[in-house]
This record gives C-alpha cells, sequence and structure tokens, in this order.
C-alpha cells in the first residue's frame, strides 16, 4: 500500500509532537454539502448510498476537495450490524432510521446470530478497500463501529428514543437477555472492525452515542466494559502499523478515567468537557479528541476563530490533541463556515506550537 503523505491524525493520537493539530469531523460527509445530497440522490436512498463502492467512495472523498482534514472517514453508517443481523433497517425522512423487527424478548435475542463481515457486509469491507485506493496515502482512513450499548437501543425501541424506556427495563429488571444481546454485539463488532483494519482502515473510533443515557454503574456494566472487550479483540498492528482506537462515549465526560483505562488510544468528548481538566485528568494516558459544539459554526466567522481559539488555548501546547466537533455536523451548517473552522485550527494551532 501506499506511503502515508499526511500522518498528523495517526501521531497525536499516539500522543508524539505535531506541527499542527489534526482535525476531522464527525458526519463530515453528510448532508450539509451539496454534493453529498446530489449523489444521495443518484444512489436513490441513504442505505443504496452505502451500499454502493464506487458512490460511497465518492461521497467518502467529498469533503476532502473542499478542506484540509487530516483524515478520512468511511462512509457507512453503525446500523449495518443490526441490518445484516435481519432487523429490516429502513429510513422515515425526518424521523430516522426505523427497524421493521426489533427484538423485545429473549427468544427475539436467542434465535440473532453475530455477523460475519466478509459475508454479510461485504460492500462494507469493498468501500474500505476503494477508499484507500482512491486517497492513496493522502490521508489517514478511519474505520468505525457503534458500541453494542448504542447499536442495542436502536434494536429493542425499534428506532431513536428520548427515554430508552424498554432497553432500560431489561438493564434495570432482568438483565440477561441484554447481556446475550450485548455479547453478541459485541463479538460482531470486533469481527467487522477487524475486517475493516484488514481491509485498509488505518485507525478505527467506537461511537457510543447513548451510552450517556445510563447510570455509572449501568455504563460500566452495559456499555464500557463490552467496548474494553471489543478493543482487547482488536487487531493491535496491521501491515507493519500500530492501529490507534478511538472511544466516543457522548455524555461520558464525568466517566473519563474509567473510559481511559477500557485500552483504547484515545477518548473522544462532546462539548460538556473542558479539554484542560480532561487533559490534566487522564491526558497522561490517551490523546484526546474534539470538542467543539457543532451550533457554534451557525455563528459569525469572528465567533468560530474565537471559540477554535479558546479551544485550542485550553488544552495548551501539549501533544495528544485531535480537534473534532463534540458530535456530528448537523445538516443546515453553511460549508463556508467549515472552511472558516478548519482553516482557524490549522493556522492558530501551528502558531501556538511555534510559541
Ligand atoms: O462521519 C462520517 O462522515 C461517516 C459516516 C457516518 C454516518 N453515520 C453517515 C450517516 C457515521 C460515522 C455515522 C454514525 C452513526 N449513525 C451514529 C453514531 C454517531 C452519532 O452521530 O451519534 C448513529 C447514532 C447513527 C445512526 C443514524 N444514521 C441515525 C440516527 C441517522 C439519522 C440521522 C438524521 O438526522 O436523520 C443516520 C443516517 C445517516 N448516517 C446520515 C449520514 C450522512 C444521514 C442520512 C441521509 O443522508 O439521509
Amino acid at each position: 500500500m501506499s506511503e502515508l503523505k499526511n500522518d498528523r491524525f495517526l501521531r497525536a493520537l499516539k500522543r508524539q509532537p505535531v506541527d499542527q493539530t489534526p482535525i476531522w469531523m464527525m458526519r463530515q460527509a453528510g448532508r450539509y454539502l451539496p454534493e453529498y445530497r446530489a449523489t444521495r440522490a443518484k444512489a436513490g436512498d441513504f442505505m443504496s448510498l452505502c451500499k454502493n463502492t464506487a458512490l460511497a467512495c465518492e461521497v467518502t472523498m467529498q469533503p476532502l476537495e473542499r478542506y484540509a482534514f487530516d483524515a478520512a472517514i468511511l462512509f457507512s453508517d453503525i446500523l449495518t450490524i443490526p441490518d445484516a443481523m435481519g432487523l429490516g433497517l429502513h429510513f422515515v425522512t425526518g424521523e430516522g432510521p426505523r427497524f421493521k423487527y426489533p427484538v423485545q424478548d429473549a427468544a427475539a435475542i436467542e434465535r440473532l446470530e453475530v455477523i460475519n463481515t466478509e459475508r454479510d457486509l461485504t460492500y462494507v469491507t469493498d468501500a474500505v478497500r476503494a477508499i484507500r485506493s482512491e486517497l492513496n496515502g493522502r490521508v489517514p482512513l478511519i474505520g468505525f463501529s457503534g458500541s453494542p450499548w448504542t447499536l442495542a437501543t436502536y434494536m429493542v425501541e425499534g428506532g431513536p428514543s428520548k427515554d430508552f424506556a424498554r432497553i432500560k427495563s431489561m438493564v434495570y429488571g432482568d438483565s440477561a437477555p441484554l447481556h446475550l444481546l450485548l455479547d453478541k454485539l459485541a463479538e460482531s463488532v470486533i469481527d467487522y472492525l477487524n475486517a475493516q483494519i484488514e481491509a485498509g482502515a488505518q485507525a478505527v473510533q467506537i461511537f457510543d452515542t447513548w451510552g450517556g443515557a445510563l447510570s455509572e454503574k449501568a455504563y460500566i456494566e452495559f456499555s464500557l466494559n463490552y467496548m474494553q472487550k471489543i478493543v482487547s479483540n482488536l487487531h493491535k498492528s496491521w501491515d507493519g502499523h500500530e492501529i490507534p482506537v478511538i472511544l466516543f462515549t457522548k455524555g461520558g465526560g464525568q466517566w473519563l478515567e474509567a473510559i481511559a483505562n477500557a485500552g483504547a488510544n484515545a477518548v473522544g468528548l462532546d462539548w460538556t468537557t473542558s479539554l484542560k481538566q480532561a487533559r490534566e485528568r487522564v491526558g497522561h494516558q490517551v490523546a484526546l479528541q474534539g470538542n467543539m459544539d457543532p451550533a457554534v459554526l451557525n455563528g459569525s466567522d469572528e465567533a468560530i476563530r474565537t471559540e477554535v481559539r479558546r479551544l485550542l488555548d485550553n488544552y495548551g501546547n501539549h501533544s495528544g490533541h485531535v480537534f473534532n466537533l463534540g458530535h456530528g455536523i448537523t445538516p443546515l451548517i453553511d460549508p463556508a463556515k467549515v472552511g472558516v473552522f478548519v482553516n482557524e485550527v490549522q493556522e492558530y494551532s501551528r502558531k501556538i506550537r511555534q510559541a
């Protein structure tokens, strides 16, 4: 495979010195870009876009043509795994994902089979291979998966949820079936991420979008333990290169020490946690990724620059920071604002590092 021309992102994840703070953006390929909406229209719908190798590759590259991001992220979704398990995923416009066959009792959980990625999700590894070839070493490629807990919330609730009533009744009631579900998901995620690594993913991120909905004790038992199991079963290196792992729990700031102990290289932060305090608490152990509120991108150019400088000053001139938003970019943001954001991170962080 081709030599990597820009390794800032991988270096920062390993807490090695960099010339400027690397940046990428969660949901960087997405609806805020008119060219994304055009390609999705060509594909027909979102899942057809994920399953079309050439078009998934095309939308992965789109944000890199506009902005000097330091990493690409595979274009796909976390719900590919439950889809491959036969739950019948579809997207309802304006309402998000829905499962035709949610799993709501022990019998349904027992029937689920652990996925085999190369057999059941070939379109994902095909996309990874195509993107690596298209990138040709320009920047590293990030593979990803949902956490078992976050996947389970969608599978049990049947779609997005505000209160997680059904799955929480399993957490606080008879939890044996839920543990069986999380176990099958953890096995599936291990296979899924290792297959992405074998196909060419150079770092992987686990998205635990809904871990923050749990109490501390339940978070450790039902989310973190399974992510820890995944991390310890992933390929540590591939093709002679270390494969860093990033854990992102939205709302996980109060459990930083526990998350940093799970064995990953980096912890993703949402905007509710101070970067400075996070670095003091766990920065000797892991790199940190984040954490500007995506809503700042609705502000004036000056407001965006001010917030970027505040966050970079707050982290300080230390290694181990990957700039990102605290959650995915939202569809109505003006693409020009993203340009202002990326330029400021790069220019200002370069100044800090030269000071
Ligand atoms: O970051 C990237 O650019 C890579 C692609 C990516 C997508 N989804 C594409 C996508 C990634 C990493 C995800 C992860 C994902 N998917 C998560 C975890 C991260 C997070 O945002 O918390 C979750 C919870 C999902 C599940 C999911 N997929 C939801 C809830 C939705 C609907 C969102 C909405 O607002 O309608 C999706 C669809 C989806 N996944 C879109 C994209 C670009 C939009 C679909 C479209 O184009 O119509």
